[in-house]
């Protein structure tokens, strides 16, 4: 599901997928009474669709923040303690294995997603590819850039969140190469990574978003507790 970025085309087609996944999702009632199974208390109570992804929309939000104080804790850590070098180094060791151990715990499969990407592995699926053009064509045209919930099937629903460049340290690693990226940093980047294009970023630019799978079971669980 490839789409273009031409702007009509973005927004049609973010409005046609929700509709698509929106009816596609349906949560039957059958559905919900298999998701709460593991429920001591077999009384299945009354969970509408709206109540899951409401939920789900909190639980989202809540492993978002989780996963990006983290990586932003330790990134901004490094970078004072031992400079933008090894904070290279850090991202280009540490950032999967610690989104993995979040995803572990959490129960949920968090991934960041980009256009322009700098690690290969962080390429958007096709749904994820739908999803971040609506938030570049809402971010080209100054609209509100809000996270989201979507129905992946019966037993999945995906939260993503827009990410921001909004930190001005961001700049150092995927602001103007040669000047905000020191051609030092940007050289490092470059063995590393030798198909980067995530620089050329400004303050506020989209640079990517937050994608996170969410068991429909453990939101029914978490609720009826
Ligand atoms: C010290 C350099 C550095 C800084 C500062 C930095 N990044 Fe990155 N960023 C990287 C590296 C290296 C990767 C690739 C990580 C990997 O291999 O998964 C990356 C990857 C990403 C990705 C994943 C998509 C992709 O292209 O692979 C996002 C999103 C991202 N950075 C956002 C940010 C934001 C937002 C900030 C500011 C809060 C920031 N970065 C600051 C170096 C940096």
């Amino acid at each position: 599901m490839k789409i273009g970025r031409t702007e009509a085309c973005g927004f049609a087609v973010f409005s046609v997928m929700l509709f698509m996944v929106a009816c596609r999702g349906e949560i039957s009632h059958e559905d919900r009474k298999a998701a709460g199974q593991g429920m001591i208390n077999q009384e299945v109570k009354k969970v509408s669709q709206a109540d899951i992804f409401a939920a789900g929309l909190l639980r989202g939000r809540q492993i978002a923040e989780a996963a990006q104080q983290s990586l932003g804790k330790k990134l901004k850590e490094t970078m004072v303690n031992k400079g933008v070098y090894e904070a290279i180094r850090y991202c280009n060791i540490q950032a999967y294995p610690l989104v993995d151990s979040l995803s572990t715990s959490y129960r949920a499969h968090i991934k960041r997603v980009s256009l322009k990407l700098r690690n290969a592995d962080n390429a958007p699926d096709s749904l994820e590819d739908v999803l971040l053009n609506a938030y570049q064509y809402n971010a080209d045209n100054n609209m509100a850039l809000q996270d989201n919930i979507v129905s992946l099937d019966e037993k999945y629903l995906l939260y993503t969140k827009p990410i921001r460049i909004g930190d001005p340290v961001c700049l150092k690693c995927h602001g103007k190469a040669g000047s905000e990226v020191s051609d030092e940093t940007f050289s490092l980047i470059k063995s590393l990574y030798p198909a980067d294009s995530a620089t050329g970023y400004k303050i506020k630019d989209l640079r990517g978003m937050w994608s996170i799978r969410l068991p429909v079971k453990d939101i029914v669980n978490a609720m009826e507790e």
